[in-house]
């Protein structure tokens, strides 16, 4: 390395910005070994703190998109296009925009992740399948995407490698949530998909990485421009998470609800969300039309999954025990507060907090109502899934973020935003 990290570090520790053959000798050296973790972690503290300029964010995408390959579909016809959220609780979004994409004439190569933190990822979602793999290689994820026009399939190792090494770190030193930070993380990936297009969903509230509107809106910003600077395609789409999305947190809960919604059903702002996101003038009645559920069901084969087991809950959940929230008086829902439910369904086993613990796909929380309800007292306010271990936490959690009171709350807008460059 011509630079050394010394200076690397001096400078972004005194607040200076790295040039860009700092970024590149930094990430190569991390990928090599010649950097080693310590330092590593402190440079990620630094940006943390001093922040990254829009020259280094880019330099910094373009160094992670370049520490491994990117995938081509050269002689496949495209549109190819992903969506990516910033993560949010009960999203299962990603399950249902794929296929429609694809009715809509759409390939989406989506390369998705595992959840850390409260809930489970779209990948933990997934495994809920009986035999769903999301390990597929590079040739069969090419046959799938040839015959099926989509797969969900998880990171391979020549993507991208730099961030999987960053990604973890940064999660083992409390630098999540840095914009730049978050940008080139998000972005390396996806570039690597070999996507033309990308539609972002910025998630805005209590259960996402942004608490506020101008935080998610610097987010978006930083996102759609280095994007579209790169030559990707990219809009962002700022959208509520006070509340979760739909009615099912969890695992096994979260696919069944999905499928709901690919025959046409489901809860109403999920139905609404995954519309708005696929930005064509004939989502609506494609989705209402349940086409999109034969292309998951078409999808979830293809990638070794059952199924039948789609339509089979106790396949799907296994062996669960039920506990019922009750209300404790009429009135409306005034707060169903997404990080509460969120952690009701953590302590249950459906998320993890280090990479190598798995998630039990059965447990969740299955809400009955939504913010602005009306209910009678002694109505179930949700249903929780369990294995006895957690409940007793996540009935405490859930009866703070369940609130019932006389007031009709104002109403919030599901999305909030939209952001084109
Ligand atoms: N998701 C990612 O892939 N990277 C981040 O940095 C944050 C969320």
């Amino acid at each position: 390395m011509n630079v050394s990290i010394e200076t690397i570090l001096q400078r972004k520790r005194e607040g200076h910005a790295n040039s860009s053959d700092e970024i590149h000798a930094f990430v190569k050296g991390v990928v090599d070994g010649d950097i080693s973790r310590p330092q590593a972690a402190a440079w990620l503290a630094f940006a943390f703190l001093n922040g990254l300029d829009f020259r280094e964010t880019v330099a910094l995408t373009r160094a992670m998109v370049g520490s491994g390959r990117r995938l081509d579909w050269n002689g496949l016809s495209g549109p190819f296009i992903d969506k990516h959220s910033t993560g949010g609780v009960g999203d299962k979004v990603s399950l249902v925009l794929a296929p429609l994409w694809v009715e809509l004439g759409c390939k989406v190569p989506m390369i998705s992740g595992r959840g850390l933190g409260f809930t489970g990822g779209t990948l933990d979602k997934l495994e809920s399948i009986p035999g769903y793999r999301c390990d597929l290689d590079s040739a069969r994820l090419r046959v799938v995407l040839r015959d099926i026009g989509c797969f969900i399939s998880g990171q391979t190792g020549e993507l991208a490698p730099a961030d999987g090494i960053l990604y973890a770190l940064r999660n083992e030193t409390s630098t999540v949530p840095s914009i730049p930070l978050i940008t080139a993380s998000i972005l390396s990936k996806k570039i690597c998909e070999g996507v033309e297009k990308l539609v972002l969903d910025v998630k805005v509230g209590s259960g996402a990485f942004m608490k506020d509107l101008p935080s998610a809106r610097r987010l978006a910003e930083s996102l759609v421009k280095v994007g579209n600077g790169y030559g990707l395609d990219t809009k962002a789409v700022l959208s509520d998470m006070g509340q979760p999305l739909g009615l099912a947190v969890g695992n096994a809960i979260e696919v069944m609800e999905a499928v709901d919604c690919l025959k046409g059903g489901g809860p109403g702002d999920l139905f609404d969300l995954t519309v708005r996101l696929a930005d064509h003038p004939d989502a609506l009645e494609t989705l209402r039309s349940g086409a999109a559920y034969e292309r998951f069901c078409a999808m979830v084969a293809a990638q070794g999954g059952d199924v039948a087991a789609l339509s089979t809950p106790t396949r799907m959940m296994g062996p669960v025990e039920e506990w019922v929230l009750e209300a404790r008086q009429s009135g409306h829902v005034i707060a169903c507060d997404a990080i509460g439910v969120a952690k009701a369904a953590f302590y249950l086993g459906a998320g993890r907090s280090r990479a190598e613990q798995s998630v039990s796909p059965g447990v969740g929380v299955l809400l009955h109502h939504k913010v602005g309800d009306h209910v009678e007292q002694g109505e179930p306010l949700a249903v929780v899934y369990h294995l006895d271990s957690g409940l007793e936490r996540a009935r405490k959690e859930l009866s703070k973020a369940l609130l019932v009171g006389p007031e009709l709350p104002s109403p919030r807008e599901l999305v909030l935003e939209e952001f084109v460059s």
